[in-house]
């Protein structure tokens, strides 16, 4: 009798409190961890979604598998992280769920033998937006047997890794970002003249502080970026390349090989990623995606 209510008493403690123990390892030796022991389906507590919020601050990229989350999930799984954004591309958007965006090879064309994939190249998310998505998300329905990784970049390392001289002259620097780059490595969805007249055209800092990290990190997307403001066109280009160039090195990279299920959230102002089309065409991949509001960046000063 005793026992019995020893045992009911500490259920009634573990409910009251409805702590969870996440676990959490790391997946590359310097940024981006997995979290398992959660199901991002069921209610999770105040500090559970706290906790989750701190790891993306500084890890930049969290990988949960085995969630298989669907569009209403995924919605759910997102507002942990904050407010969820519309789609630019409302072309790719599931219609009973216009909050939440779809990548598929349904949707790709194909060229010589290759998928149109969007997102080759590394990039950050809608720079050319005044408040760009503070955070993105994937949850993988359909992946391909091999090949249709996405690779992450941490663009704070980068920073950190260059000379301190060159450190100091680019914290200064600024560039236009635009729909579409006239130096752009990547071709975009072709937009009639009225999306792209609603499309925003925003000077970024190149160099952001991170809103709660506080760590600095390199602003790029080659296929957005108008040169730089304060230098004449070619020297601009040529800065955005090396810094790019600097930055896709193998040292700071994740790259993530899906499974199904898999839901990966990353941070916008951390890392670029970038897709790959290096699956066969005639395979089926298919995953879900969101985006989570963010505010206008902020530049960094020693
Ligand atoms: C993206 O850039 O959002 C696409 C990433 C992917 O499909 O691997």
């Amino acid at each position: 009798m005793k026992l019995i209510n020893g045992l009911k008493l500490l259920e009634r403690l573990a409910s009251k409190q409805n702590k969870m123990t996440i676990q959490i390892s790391p997946i590359s030796p310097s940024f981006g961890v997995q979290i398992s022991a959660i199901d991002l389906k069921k209610d999770l507590d105040e500090s559970t979604h706290t906790q989750l919020r701190a790891l993306l601050s500084e890890y930049a990229v969290l990988v949960f598998p085995n969630q298989f989350l669907g569009p209403a999930e995924l919605m759910k799984a997102g507002e942990i992280f904050g407010t969820l954004m519309p789609q630019q591309l409302q072309k790719y958007i599931l219609p009973d769920f216009p909050l939440v965006g779809c990548n598929s090879t349904k949707d790709l064309p194909i060229k010589n033998g290759k998928l149109q994939v969007r997102g080759e190249n590394y990039h950050t998310d809608h720079s050319n937006s005044l408040c760009p998505p503070r955070a993105t998300a994937l949850s993988a329905v359909k992946i391909p047997s091999s090949g249709g990784d996405t690779q992450f970049v941490d663009v704070r390392q980068a920073f950190d890794d260059l000379p301190s001289k060159l450190q100091e002259k680019i914290v200064h620097l600024h560039s236009l970002h635009v729909h579409e780059s006239s130096r752009s490595p990547r071709t975009f969805t072709k937009l009639s003249e009225e999306d792209l007249a609603k499309i925003p055209n925003v000077i970024q800092p190149l160099v952001i502080r991170h809103p709660h990290s506080k760590r600095p990190a390199l602003y790029l997307n080659t296929g957005r970026m108008e040169g730089i403001e304060e230098m004449n066109k070619d020297e601009g280009f040529a800065l955005i390349n090396s810094l790019y160039e600097h930055s896709i090195q193998s040292k700071f990279e994740y790259r993530h090989r899906w499974s199904e299920g898999d839901f990966v959230i990353w941070d916008n102002r951390s890392v670029m990623h970038q897709a790959n089309a290096d699956y066969n065409p005639e395979e089926f991949r298919y995953l879900y995606r969101i985006m989570i509001e963010g505010d206008q960046l902020e530049a960094f000063f020693p």
